[in-house]
């Protein structure tokens, strides 16, 4: 069964907008969990601009809510991520000017770092995911830093789709990825930039188990609301 995680970060950021506390990202996150998400994924950034640690706190609190926690190799982020102890974490490249994760990790340049921290959040029993661009050099990477799970960065494919480009290449590699890390072992997970085709599509690679998707949720829902909006993925997901 593939699984939905609906990233929570713009509740967040419509909250800071107004610097006030509505909405709230921890009824968000009991909210999305309560009509269909499969896991809540919320982005402590080094700049704070949506979720700020006490959201991360009290989110990762929740017993009955599954909380992936995406973060960057900062030390500082990596020893507060250990300290709240989400069920997961996603780690992932950040730059402060950047509108939102451009791409994936250089696994290369970063992978000693990269080795010891997946290997204290081992230690902590936290289901730790790689965010990474569609190349398989970075799969055999991922497989040698012995990760439990690949997050694919799906950006690319997403902008081509909706430009109507040609997109077969990207979708491609994407698959021979996917294969390749579901036989070494590696759990296959996609994401950014996922609207409604782009799932579908993407549901025709059966190894892909986690889709996780924020953007889209969050401003579809102005029109059509969280629960149908969720409602609508899960259909795609389920049966696809
Ligand atoms: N997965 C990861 C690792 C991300 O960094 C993001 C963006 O924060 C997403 C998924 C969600 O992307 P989008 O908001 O475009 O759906």
């Amino acid at each position: 069964m593939k699984r939905l995680g609906v990233n929570i970060d713009h509740i967040a950021t419509i909250r800071n907008a107004r610097g006030e506390k509505h909405p709230d990202p921890l009824f968000a996150s009991k909210f999305v969990t309560k009509y269909g998400a499969d896991s809540v994924t919320i982005h402590l950034r080094e700049d704070r601009r949506h979720i700020n640690d006490n959201d991360a706190l009290d989110i990762c609190n929740q017993k009955n809510i599954l909380v992936n926690l995406e973060i960057s190799m900062n030390p500082e982020i990596v020893k507060k991520a250990i300290k709240i102890s989400p069920n997961y974490i996603c780690i992932v490249p950040e730059n402060r000017k950047e509108v939102t994760t451009e791409g994936g990790l250089n696994l290369k340049r970063n992978k000693n770092k990269l080795s010891s921290i997946i290997k204290r959040f081992k230690q902590k029993n936290i289901r730790t995911s790689l965010f990474i661009d569609a190349n398989i050099s970075d799969i055999y990477l991922s497989k040698k830093l012995d990760v439990h799970c690949i997050e694919i960065h799906t950006g690319k494919l997403a902008n081509l789709v909706k430009a109507k480009k040609k997109y077969q290449k990207e979708f491609l590699r994407i698959k021979k990825c996917a294969r390749l890390a579901k036989e070494l072992g590696i759990e296959v997970h996609a994401g950014h930039g996922l609207d409604y085709k782009v799932t579908k599509l993407l549901c025709k690679i059966k190894e892909i188990k986690e889709f996780n998707i924020g953007h889209f949720i969050i401003g579809e829902s102005v029109f059509d609301g969280l629960p149908k909006v969720i409602k609508k993925f899960k259909k795609i997901i389920r049966n696809n």
